[in-house]
């Protein structure tokens, strides 16, 4: 069955919103860099990665079902912040709104029939799960534990580990 045109756009727009959070979290990286927090650096250049890696599975979906793909312009993100906690509470308000996002997908895949796109939006809504909590559980260790350059730099250090 031919993919809507109205999916197609709706995931190239998500394809667009992927590659934004990985500039996000580049720029978080490099603000943790210049802060010499490298272990945080380290863990926001995975999620770089990671975000990079769910933009192409998009794009892969895309070529599956022989749509075209746009490939898009990238905002341009945030590069100052306070803190460490500043940086996580947004990555974890910015995971709450791809969320959103992929939430949205999905309604439209179902109120289009498109069972083969629902089926294939299952892994991000998984993914957001993990994602959400990751963050989440960061912004809770760093307010639980104080948000002082003692808390921040022991954190760092798990952080290294990912
Ligand atoms: Fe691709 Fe972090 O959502």
């Amino acid at each position: 069955m031919k993919i809507s045109d109205s999916i197609v756009k709706a995931i190239n727009e998500q394809i667009k919103a992927e590659y934004d959070s990985a500039y996000i979290y580049l720029a978080m990286s490099a603000y943790f860099e210049d802060q010499g927090l490298k272990g945080m650096a380290h863990w926001m250049k995975k999620q770089y990665a990671e975000e990079v890696e769910h933009a192409e599975k998009f794009v892969n979906y895309l070529y599956e079902r022989g749509a075209r793909v746009i490939i898009p312009e990238i905002a341009k993100p945030k590069d100052d912040y306070n803190d460490a906690l500043d940086v996580f509470q947004t990555a974890y308000k910015h995971e709450q709104y791809v969320t959103s996002r992929i939430y949205n997908l999905v309604e439209q895949a179902v109120n289009e029939k498109d069972y083969a796109t629902q089926s294939f939006l299952k892994w991000y809504v998984d993914e957001q799960m993990e994602e959400e909590d990751n963050t989440s559980s960061i912004v809770n260790q760093l307010e639980f534990l104080g948000n002082d350059k003692h808390s921040v730099y022991m954190i760092d250090r798990e952080l290294a580990s990912r």
